[in-house]
Parts: C-alpha cells; sequence; structure tokens
C-alpha cells in the first residue's frame, strides 16, 4: 500500500438488465472537461467506438450537464454505452438556481449520475443530502453511483469505520430491492488524480471490495444485497486496469483523468 500520498437506448437506459451484473462498469468521469461541445463530441465518438468493440462491458459517459442531450444523441439502442451525469439536485423541482433534477436527467436520456463525489462533497454535500440524492435517482430510474472514500489512511483502520459511515448514511432507507440501481464507487481521496498505476494495489482493492460487499450484507441483513456493483476509482490508467478489475475484483473502475485520453480509455475497456 502506498501511502506517500495522504493526504441505451435505451441506454442501459433506467433498467440496468441482469446480465449488467456481469459485464464490467466502465464510467468516465470527465469532471468539467473538455472546454467546447465540439471537443466533447470528438472525445465522446472515439470513445464509443471503442465501447462498441467490447460486449464484456458496459461503458458509461459523464460529461458535465450542458453536453448531456447532444452526446446521447450521438447513438442508438446500445447495451455497451450510455451517458451518465456527474451529480443531481436533490430536490425534485422548483426554485433551485444552477439545480439539475434526476428527472430532467432522465429525459435527456442519461441513465446514470455519480453522486457524492469527494469533489462535490468538499463543497459542502453532506452525507443526508447524498442520501436524499440517492432517493431522486433511483425514484426516476437513474442508476445511482455513490462514491465513498477516506481522505488519508490511519494504522488503527478508522477509515474503514468511515467508508462504513458513508455507504450507510447514502443508503439510509433504500430499500433492498432497488439496491440494482446502485453503484458502490470506492474513491480513496489520496489516490485520485494521481496518474500514477502504483498508487493502489491489486491486493488493496481486493481487500476494500470484500469490506464493501460485506458491509452492504450487514447493513441489509441479506446475502443478496452483496450483489450489488462495487467498482474503484483513483488513478485508473491502462496499466493497473486489468489487475484492479481481475485480481482486485472490482466490478468495474471510474475513471477520470485517463477517461479524457481516448486512446488510454481504450485500453481501459480493453484491459476489462
Ligand atoms: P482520476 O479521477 O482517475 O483522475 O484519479 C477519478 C475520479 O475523481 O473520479
Amino acid at each position: 500500500m502506498k501511502k506517500d500520498t495522504p493526504s441505451d437506448a435505451e441506454t442501459p437506459k433506467t433498467k440496468p438488465h441482469k446480465k449488467a451484473s456481469k459485464k464490467k462498469l466502465i464510467i468516465a468521469n470527465w469532471k468539467m472537461n473538455p472546454t467546447s461541445i465540439a471537443e466533447a463530441k470528438k472525445l465522446f465518438l472515439a470513445i464509443r467506438d471503442s465501447a462498441r468493440k467490447s460486449k464484456n462491458t458496459i461503458t458509461i459517459v459523464c460529461p458535465p450537464f450542458v453536453f448531456i442531450d447532444a452526446l446521447r444523441k450521438l447513438y442508438t439502442k446500445s447495451t455497451v454505452l450510455g451517458i451518465g451525469a456527474q451529480n443531481v439536485s436533490l430536490e425534485s423541482t422548483g426554485a433551485f438556481t444552477g439545480d439539475v433534477s434526476a428527472m430532467q436527467l432522465k429525459s435527456v436520456g442519461a441513465g446514470y449520475a455519480i453522486i457524492g463525489h469527494s469533489e462535490t462533497r468538499a463543497r459542502g454535500e453532506s452525507d443526508h443530502d447524498i442520501n436524499l440524492k440517492v432517493h431522486n435517482a433511483i425514484l426516476e430510474g437513474l442508476t445511482a453511483i455513490v462514491c465513498v472514500g477516506e481522505g488519508s489512511r490511519d494504522d488503527d483502520g478508522e477509515y474503514l469505520q468511515l467508508v462504513r459511515d458513508q455507504i450507510s448514511a447514502a443508503l439510509l432507507d433504500v430499500d433492498r430491492t432497488k439496491l440494482n440501481h446502485v453503484v458502490i464507487a470506492y474513491e480513496p481521496i489520496w489516490a485520485i488524480g494521481q496518474n500514477r498505476a502504483d498508487i493502489i494495489d491489486s491486493h488493496e482493492v481486493h481487500k476494500m471490495m470484500l469490506f464493501i460487499r460485506k458491509t452492504l450484507k450487514d447493513l441489509y441483513n441479506d446475502d443478496r444485497a452483496m450483489e450489488t456493483q462495487v467498482i474503484y476509482g483513483g488513478s485508473v490508467v491502462p496499466r493497473n486496469a486489468a489487475d484492479i478489475m481481475g485480481e482486485g475484483e472490482a466490478d468495474g473502475v471510474l475513471v477520470g483523468g485517463a477517461s479524457l485520453r481516448p486512446h488510454d480509455f481504450a485500453h481501459i475497456i480493453e484491459a476489462a
């Protein structure tokens, strides 16, 4: 463990089909990139071609809100490609300047929404907000990609409790039968944006995947909760992607920086 950085479409539109759990989920989190719609289209078309070549993956591109509608029009019916948002309002409609609701996202063809990313948490999003967002997303049939992860690690393992608490707060009052609309993304903050393949090893990823699956089982007191997809994010690059999804047993990856580099992202999809 490196601790040197402290710290479809019917997109798989709304209903993740049953087989989805077998396919690896490759999420592109573009963050506030690229700078224009022209560049966004170019990047999306490159990713679309890579996604179509791989039958064992579902690639979900999460661009800034303003690009969603246009990109959604660049493909038809797909079981391997979809669009998601990077956030969703905790409100459903009304006077909430700057917000975008789950219903609005669904109306332009988004099937997924990233919720509770460390970068939105850092801007003041609370566990309660995240829980409301998860409920709104699920209510509209979106799949909520719930991000959890510690800022730094301690020898006493307190970070495990933090991850457990984040999961239990995000899923408060979410029925077990709705977990097929939930993906947990483990994203240790110290690993995000480092663009270094060795930032985390597959053994460590594996331990966290098991820990999160066990947390879900305990939370619901039901083995079936362990079928929830659990993915890893934080400096996923072509060189570590296969190990993270292989030995690490992650059900997929959430990719930031490398999702803006079509060649690298194609390799990550291939690795799955
Ligand atoms: P990264 O970002 O792949 O650039 O580390 C991941 C994320 O923040 O979702």
